[in-house]
């Protein structure tokens, strides 16, 4: 029967689906703590650590090869550090990443072993490495568990991405007591690479697909110095647009857009802004300066530039002059009450980042009498405007208990979401810009590195470039070229780390896979877990499916009365899934009030009807699809229930009593 029973619901999901385009923007972290989460803060003055981490951060030359070592920048990124590239272990990488370019298996067996070698020595970024290649099963045997080994040999080694990876593993286990610690670490470095007081921009990795197609938008806006946007920028720079020289100088600081980054370059056109005039600029120079980013650190230039922004109203620059107060750095000494009037005009400006300054201070009781409570506020309204230094620190209080009630779930995912943002964020870029010329293998080996690390959103690229590209991802297996089924398992494998994670199109893919038994065993309960993972971002369809699935007792615990809660939660979310909503909650009336009738043995049999209908539809009707359906579901139903009464009345006149179950063998389909 199951072929039966899966049909209304395809209908359905149709009908949503054509109703409205599956959003897959990133939703916004909001961040909402009830009473609950407040602590009263008598009760926690008396700890230590406060003082044993340095909040304002002294970022001692933290570049990025010391924060991330083992990275593969030297392979993607030449200018950064030269010397490293004739390293062994960065020759490796680059044999491997030819040979995805190329799909040459031999090469990828040779770099494989020469990972192997060095493994076995004990380099930990080797480890790291081969860690990777046993999670995904390239050249050697798909083995989770060694994958764990190795990434926790490489993390005790100092491989930073390494301990993503392990955890990441933790997380997904539930295992957070671990989990929370390696993130609270993997975050406290992902700050450390933050710029001094002012946030860097939210560099999300870009999202490739949109459902099943190419997100062409994103892409044409990443293609870097050919995208055209870009080249009209760049002209306007050039005939002296101040305006237009500080975005550029911005794209090639972060790398954004699909530039390659470029320290100098950002420098040069930052300048060139400042000596405009234009006040951001400036303030980016002090924050360079300060930081001694691609320059030699300079605090009375940093001052000097800080001050000369904040002199143009431009209310984020006090930040870094607070913040230089706070150190006494390019000042003549510290002064706390100067930091902390500089960071209050700050935050009355709507700063996000005085608003953090401002809690830090509260919280360490630096210039102020300690106030974890109002710390604790001001940290929630910079998190609210996406500050991610704020994250932090909630994690924090979440982490230790000190401010809010302890809770680990919410450290770890609020940690997660900094950690993202470490150096090790690069390998989106690398792997966008293989992406966009062409070299597919590339690209979706970056993207498969990063799905270890936990990322989301590479997740979903990487299954989607194994769907979509198939052969042509160079998905490389256990012994050469990935064979079909060894595709499909990583694409499902991808996606479900992805659906775990909230992406509604993944946990869709993901529920639908186990529901109709596509390419899987058929398990109505896995597709229940897969779409609770999208109802938990608040996802129609998902709601509508559980919904129909309590209704049916597939999967989930026949129960009417829940099913009606999601199918109205449905409603709630998404006014335009009114017409299944409807046609579903008929559905569940008439089952309900008429259990045994023939008209609820009707709508069990529709399944077998329809697909014909559904044809005749769509040769017929394209054009007005939904309205048509409706129009046929209704017709049909009062066709059959007007014949139904008719053949009752004949029965009765006839004085017989009908056995209904006889009654129409083709309507009658048993259920279950
Ligand atoms: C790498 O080594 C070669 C010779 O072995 C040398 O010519 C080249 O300059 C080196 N490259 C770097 C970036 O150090
Ligand atoms: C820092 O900048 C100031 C002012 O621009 C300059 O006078 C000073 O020599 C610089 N210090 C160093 C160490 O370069
Ligand atoms: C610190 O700054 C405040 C206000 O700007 C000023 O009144 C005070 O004298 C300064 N303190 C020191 C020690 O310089």
């Amino acid at each position: 029967m199951p072929e039966l029973t899966s049909t209304p619901k395809l209908i359905i999901c149709l009908l949503i689906l054509s109703l409205y385009p599956i959003s897959l923007k990133a939703r916004p972290f909001i961040l909402v703590l009830s009473q609950d989460d407040i602590k009263d803060s008598a009760a926690s003055t008396d700890d230590e650590s406060a003082a044993d981490w340095d909040d304002f951060g002294d970022s001692e030359s933290m570049t990025e090869e010391n924060l991330d070592p083992g990275s593969w920048s030297p392979v993607f990124e030449p200018s950064i550090d030269p010397g490293a590239i004739n390293g062994s272990y960065y020759i490796t990488i680059s044999k491997m990443m030819s040979a995805v370019t190329n799909g040459d298996v031999r090469v990828m067996e040779e770099a494989t072993s020469e990972v192997e070698s060095a493994a076995m020595e004990g380099d930990p970024h080797a480890r790291s490495v081969l860690g990777f290649l046993y999670g995904m099963g390239m050249m050697r045997e798909r083995n989770k568990g060694k994958a764990f080994l190795y990434h926790h040999f490489a993390a005790e080694g100092g491989n930073i991405q390494s301990k993503m990876a392990v955890a990441y593993t933790y997380l997904r286990q539930d295992m957070h007591d671990k989990a929370v610690k390696l993130y609270a670490e993997l975050a406290e470095i992902a700050v450390n690479s933050f710029l001094i007081s002012k946030d860097s921009p939210v560099i999300e990795p870009i999202r490739i697909h949109n459902g099943a197609e190419e997100n062409k938008g994103a892409l044409r806006k990443s293609r870097g110095e050919d995208d055209e946007a870009f080249q009209i920028l760049e002209y306007q720079a050039q005939k002296g647009n101040a305006g237009a020289m500080y975005k550029i100088g911005l794209f090639y600081y972060f790398g954004l857009r699909g530039l390659r980054r470029d320290r100098t370059k950002a420098l040069m056109w930052f300048s060139k802004a400042a000596d405009k005039g234009e006040p951001q600029s400036m303030e980016f120079l002090g924050e360079i300066y300060a930081r001694g980013a691609g320059v030699e650190r300079n605090y009375t230039k940093a001052l000097e530039w800080l001050t000369h922004a904040a002199r143009q109203q431009l209310y984020s620059a006090y930040n870094g002059i607070g913040y230089l107060y706070v150190k006494g750095y390019g000042v003549e000494k510290k002064n706390y009450t100067k930091a902390k009037e500089y960071f209050e005009k700050a935050a009355d400006n709507e700063e996000a980042g005085g608003h953090y300054n401002l809690g830090v201070m509260y919280y360490k009781g630096i210039g102020v009498k300690r106030d974890v409570k109002l710390a604790c506020k001001y940290f929630l309204v910079a998190a609210n405007a996406g500050h991610q230094k704020a994250f932090y620190q909630l994690a924090k209080m979440f982490h230790t208990g000190v401010g809010l009630k302890k809770n680990l779930h919410m450290a770890t995912a609020l940690y997660k979401l900094v950690a993202e943002r470490g150096p090790w964020s690069s390998l989106s870029r690398w792997a966008l810009e293989s992406y966009l010329k062409g070299d597919v293998g590339k690209a979706f080996l970056l993207y498969s590195r990063m799905a270890e690390l936990g990322y989301e959103v590479a997740q979903s690229n990487a299954a989607w470039i194994l769907e979509k590209y198939g052969e042509g991802s160079m998905c490389m297996g256990e012994s050469g070229f990935c064979t079909d089924a060894e595709r499909h398992q990583c694409a499902h494998s991808l996606w479900w780390q992805a659906s775990e994670q909230g992406n509604e199109h993944a946990a869709l893919l993901i529920g639908d896979a186990y529901y109709y038994g596509r390419g899987t065993q058929r398990d109505y309960e896995r597709a229940a877990e897969a779409y609770m993972h999208a109802r938990s971002q608040s996802n129609a369809q998902a709601m509508f499916n559980l919904g129909y699935m309590h209704e049916h007792g597939q999967g989930l615990p026949l129960d009417l009365h829940l099913a009606k809660r999601y199918y109205d939660q449905a409603l709630e979310v998404d006014p335009a899934a009114k017409l299944p909503v409807t046609l579903a909650l008929t559905s569940l009336w008439i089952r309900k009030n008429y259990a045994d009738s023939f008209l609820a043995r009707l709508i069990d049999a529709l399944p077998e009807v329809y697909p014909r209908v559904e044809a005749w539809v769509e040769n017929v009707f394209m054009e007005e699809g939904n309205v048509t359906i409706l129009t046929l579901f209704v017709c049909l139903l009062t066709v059959l229930y007007l014949r139904e009464r008719q053949r009752r009345n004949a029965v009765q006149a006839a004085g017989d009593v009908a056995l209904p179950n006889q009654h129409n063998e083709h309507a009658a389909a048993p259920f279950n």
